[in-house]
């Protein structure tokens, strides 16, 4: 029997991860831990919100005394942690938050998980403390494709990237070069989470993810905020000349790692997650627009005249690239789906989500704590 916390189970990927786990393993209790901050919203768990092996506690993980309170009445014995501040753009309007939440709350955390873990006979036997970074903490890559273009890839083999940009990938051991609070913020909290590792023999494991997408992402971030915008024909704002490049995961792959490694990666380790899948953002914009038209029952590229270059984003990385081979050699995962296969997934997702949508916009969906849990 384990029990597990998982910290920002009510985002976009805590989400994905409690569900996998809710329903792939029945033996273990899985204990949702979220402060519903903006970015959390209960509905995207309503599909197991009722299970038996379930538990929803709204919580702050900077909150030593209730987390460390929960920790000793649930007999925890693992916690994968995503609970964060996770939007760039905040980040620079407002540092505090990202500190506040993304370093002390994982201090606070850690310390909780030390003090009761210590306080067994059996210590940390059996224990994990997962913590889910970015590779954003890696700071930026140049572009290096030799006509300076990056071609839309679509494969889940590396060889190909490899031929185009030779090493110039984050991989584990490439140095922390932080550029935004919020890349600063989640590299401090990798470094303290390996300190526990390193300093009380906490088992400790971290991972670094490429940008995630797919269904409940929350509508600030780039793939919802344009699939909603492009469906209401309002304005798509392009930072700078759109030539930034992100390498993107669908999120039922970043989930499926998290298991993976969760159960068999080695304390200590660090993985990057990623699916060889880089796109200038402008190329990305075009597939969106060209799928939402589709699937709109629109002429295909109808909308491209929504593009509207804006103000680029102050310190706005150039490229970002995960070198996932470590944990395709040693755990054996790959990406499962194609790059095409997920945007369509995730276009008609949104579409035929437009109730899940219209909850984020008005503001009800924050409502829904108190219409489901308050008296429970
Ligand atoms: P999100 O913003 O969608 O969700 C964050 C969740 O954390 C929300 O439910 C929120 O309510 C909760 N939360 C925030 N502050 C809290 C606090 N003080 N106490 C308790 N709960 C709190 O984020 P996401 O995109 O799902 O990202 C999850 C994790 O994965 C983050 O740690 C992020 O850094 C990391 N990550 C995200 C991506 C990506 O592309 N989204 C890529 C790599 C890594
Ligand atoms: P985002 O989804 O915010 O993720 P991150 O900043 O973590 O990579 O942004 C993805 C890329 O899209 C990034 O290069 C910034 C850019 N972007 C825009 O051009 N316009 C927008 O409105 C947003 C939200 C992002």
């Amino acid at each position: 029997m384990k029990t597990i916390i998982i910290t920002g189970g009510a985002g976009f990927i805590g989400s994905h991860v409690v569900r996998l786990f809710v329903n792939k393993y029945p033996d273990y209790r899985i204990i949702n831990v979220d402060k519903l901050t903006y970015a959390g919203n209960l509905a995207n768990l309503k599909d197991v919100e009722d299970k038996p092996n379930y538990r929803f506690v709204r919580a702050d993980i900077c909150d030593f005394d209730t987390i460390y309170q929960l920790m000793q009445q649930e007999h925890v014995t693992g916690i994968i942690h995503l609970a964060a501040e996770s939007h760039v753009d905040r980040s620079i309007k407002d540092p505090f938050t990202f500190a506040r939440t993304n370093v002390m709350g994982t201090l606070s955390l850690l310390q909780a998980a030390k003090l009761y873990w210590e306080s067994l006979p059996e210590k940390y036997d059996d224990k994990r403390f997962y913590h889910i970074s970015t590779d954003e903490v890696y700071g930026a890559l140049e572009m290096t494709h030799p006509e300076g273009i990056v071609p839309p890839f679509t494969t889940k083999a590396s060889s190909s990237h490899h031929e185009a940009y030779g090493e110039d990938f984050f991989l584990e051991t490439t140095k922390y070069n932080p550029h935004s609070p919020y890349s600063a913020s989640k590299a401090s909290s990798d470094h303290f989470v390996r300190a526990f590792h390193d300093t009380y023999g906490m088992p400790t494991i971290v991972t670094n993810c490429s940008n995630n997408y797919g269904p409940y992402q929350f509508p600030e971030k780039l793939i919802p905020l344009f699939i909603n915008n492009i469906r209401h024909r309002k304005p798509l704002p392009v930072y700078g000349k759109g030539e930034n490049v992100r390498d993107w995961l669908f999120v039922e792959d970043h989930a499926r790692a998290i298991d993976l490694i969760y159960h068999r990666g080695t304390v200590a380790e660090t993985y990057n997650i990623g699916g060889f899948n880089e796109w200038k953002n402008i190329d990305i914009i075009k597939v969106v627009i060209n799928t939402v038209d589709r699937l709109l029952g629109r002429e295909e590229g109808e909308d491209m005249d929504l593009i509207t270059y804006v103000t680029d984003r102050a310190g706005h990385d150039m490229r970002y690239a995960i070198d996932s081979r470590k944990l395709q050699a040693e755990l054996g995962w790959e990406p499962s789906l194609q790059f095409e296969e997920g945007i369509e997934k995730t276009v008609r997702w949104y579409l035929e989500h437009q109730d899940w949508m219209d909850n984020i916009t008005s503001g009800d969906y924050e409502k829904y704590y108190d219409d489901m849990y308050k008296n429970r």
